[in-house]
């Protein structure tokens, strides 16, 4: 059962995935453990909020396959894939956060991305949320945190943001491939994935606020995305956005 917060509009959150007593569930980020960048528990903590995260992907895919049986063969193939890839990617999160001490449970964690995807009701609305925006932000931070962990000598955590690098990769392309052949067929299908893409970011707004998006570190994967089916147009542009992000950032928190 999900709780209601008063930062939460409840027209744009539906209900929270299932999650054993082990789990506690927040609902903003303000209220998860958030250690400041560089400290050992901020990377901890990391692992085990990512392995929630993923898990929330994974149930999101799960659902879209449930609730669009009628979709063509090759978006539900692609979405099936997905289940099993982030199903993987939950569990090399677990693992290695037990190996380095971690108790399941030990962190609060936040389900916003189920909650959120629950209250948009189209595949390509869906689709643009969490494939084309969340997990192509999701594949800027992983390339960076792989070279940052090579860097450090931990190969281990470099090898493990590698092969699921490899794999968003996909679900960002998967995506793109559908949306675009539905585009050809339906262009009025661009009102579904801008009403989407408000809705989410007037929810992430809620979830995030006090300092959730201040990241001002890593900027877009060029390589990956275009990897991934985004255009040279649509990557450009995300390149802008991002810089334009982060300088408002270093500004605010007054980084040079
Ligand atoms: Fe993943
Ligand atoms: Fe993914």
């Amino acid at each position: 059962m999900t709780t209601a917060h008063p930062a939460l509009d409840p027209r744009l959150f539906g209900e929270g995935p299932a999650r054993d007593e082990r789990f506690t569930v927040r609902e903003v980020w303000a209220d998860l453990e958030n250690y400041p960048d560089g400290t050992p528990e901020r990377d901890h903590e990391f692992l085990h909020r990512q392995m929630n995260e993923e898990m929330c992907v994974m149930e999101n895919a799960a659902r879209s396959l449930a609730e669009f049986p009628d979709a063509d063969w090759s978006v539900r193939k692609g979405l099936a894939r997905q289940c099993a890839d982030e199903a993987r990617h939950t569990m090399n999160y677990h693992r290695l956060f037990e190996k380095r001490g971690g108790t399941l449970g030990q962190y609060p964690v936040l389900n916003f991305q189920y909650r959120l995807l629950g209250k948009i009701n189209t595949l390509v609305g869906r689709l643009s949320v969490q494939n084309r925006s969340f997990e192509a932000d999701g594949l800027d931070a992983a390339t960076h945190a792989r070279d940052e962990a090579r860097a450090s000598g931990d190969h281990e955590l470099a090898d493990m943001y590698d092969a699921q690098q490899a794999d968003e990769v996909v679900h960002i392309r998967f995506a793109n491939e559908y949306i675009k052949a539905q585009m050809a067929k339906h262009p009025r299908i661009a009102l579904d994935m801008a009403r989407a893409l408000s809705q989410c970011a007037e929810a992430f707004a809620q979830v995030f606020a006090g300092g959730g998006t201040d990241v001002e570190k890593y900027g877009v994967a060029v390589e990956a995305r275009l990897e991934a089916g985004f255009s040279p147009e649509e990557v450009d542009m995300a390149v802008k956005m991002s810089d334009e992000r982060r300088a408002a950032v270093r500004a605010r928190l007054g980084i040079a």
